[in-house]
C-alpha cells in the first residue's frame, strides 16, 4: 500500500469513528483530536517543547473552509537571516525555557492516564524536567531548547520554536500555566517578538486548500501556522512523521533530486506524487485536525 493510500485510509477511519461517536480514548502519548479549533495560529515549529518531535509534517485536506483557514508556512532559515545581529547573538547565547503547570484534571486529559507518576514519567522520557506537586495533584515541567537550530537537511541555521504560540497565549489570553522565558528566567521582550513577526511576514506563504491537496514540510526548517476561519466543516489533517530516510545525512549536500526519488514536490512543498520507500515504522501514530 502506498503512503498516500495509507494516509487516506487512516483519515477515512478517523472520520467514520468521529461520525459514529466512537473515537476510542487515546493511549498515553498518542493523541487523536476530533474537535476543530477555528482560531488562527501564529507561525511555529511542531512540538519544539519536547524531545520527541516530528521531523516531517504531512497535511491533507479533505474539505477546505468556505473562506479563509489557509495554512501558513515560512522558511525559518530566511527568518533567521532577516533578524538583526544583536537578536541573532541573543538567541544563540540564551536558550528558551518552556514552563508548564498541568493542573489536576488537566494532566489526566493530556496524558490519558489517571496515574500521576505515569504522566510524570512520560514527560521525563520526553526530556522535560518534572516536579510532581502531590498537595495540589499537579505536575510542573520545564524544557530548555534553543530558539535557533540547524536544519536536519541542508545545514541551515533556522529560527524555529514555539515562542509565538506560547507568548501569544500568555499575553492575550492571560494563560499563566504555560509560559516561555529565556533559560535564565528573563522575559522575551516585545521588541524581539515584533522583530521576529516582521521577519516572518516577509516570507510567509499562505496555502489555500483544495480537496485532496497534500502538503509536506520539513519540521526542522519550515514554520507553520493557520489563518482563522468560521466554517467548522473544514477538514485538514496533520500527520506527524517521527523519522524518515531520504537517503541523505545531515551533513550531506545532496540535491532535491535525491529527495525526489521518494517524494516529488513542486514549488518546494506541494506534494503531487511519491513512492512509499519507508516502512510503517517511520510514521508516528498521531493524526489530528489542524
Ligand atoms: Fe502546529
Amino acid at each position: 500500500m502506498t503512503a498516500t493510500a495509507m494516509l487516506c485510509r487512516l483519515v477515512q477511519q478517523v472520520r467514520q469513528k468521529a461520525q459514529q461517536g466512537r473515537l476510542e480514548p487515546a493511549k498515553i502519548g498518542i493523541q487523536v483530536y476530533e474537535k476543530q479549533d477555528t482560531f488562527g495560529l501564529p507561525l511555529h515549529g511542531e512540538m519544539y517543547y519536547v524531545d520527541h518531535r516530528p521531523v516531517i509534517l504531512w497535511f491533507y485536506c479533505v474539505t477546505p473552509a468556505d473562506s479563509d483557514g489557509e495554512t501558513t508556512i515560512c522558511d525559518g532559515s530566511k527568518v533567521y537571516e532577516a533578524l538583526s545581529d544583536p537578536t541573532k547573538k541573543l538567541l544563540q547565547e540564551k536558550r528558551l525555557k518552556y514552563i508548564r503547570r498541568y493542573l489536576d484534571g488537566e494532566w489526566q486529559l493530556i496524558y490519558q492516564t489517571d496515574n500521576i507518576d505515569d504522566a510524570a514519567s512520560f514527560a521525563g522520557w520526553n526530556g522535560l524536567q518534572v516536579h510532581i506537586d502531590r498537595d495540589s495533584n499537579s505536575i510542573h515541567t520545564e524544557y530548555v531548547h534553543p530558539a535557533v537550530i540547524t536544519s536536519k537537511w541542508g545545514n541551515h541555521k533556522v529560527y524555529i520554536n514555539n515562542v509565538l504560540t506560547v507568548w501569544w497565549q500568555e499575553e492575550h489570553l492571560g494563560r499563566e500555566t504555560s509560559i516561555v522565558r529565556f533559560e535564565d528566567g528573563s522575559k522575551i521582550s516585545k521588541d524581539i517578538i515584533d522583530e521576529v513577526v516582521a521577519a516572518q511576514n516577509k516570507f510567509v506563504i499562505p496555502i489555500a486548500w483544495h480537496p485532496q491537496d497534500f502538503v509536506v514540510i520539513d519540521n526542522t526548517r519550515t514554520l507553520h501556522g493557520r489563518r482563522a476561519f468560521t466554517d467548522t466543516n473544514r477538514e485538514v489533517y496533520l500527520r506527524m512523521v517521527q523519522s524518515v530516510d531520504f537517503g541523505c545525512s545531515k551533513s550531506s549536500t545532496k540535491s532535491t533530486s535525491s529527495i525526489s526519488r521518494h517524494i516529488v514536490i513542486k514549488y518546494g512543498l506541494k506534494l503531487y506524487t511519491f513512492t512509499n520507500k519507508g516502512s510503517n515504522g517511520g510514521w508516528s501514530r498521531s493524526l489530528r485536525r489542524c
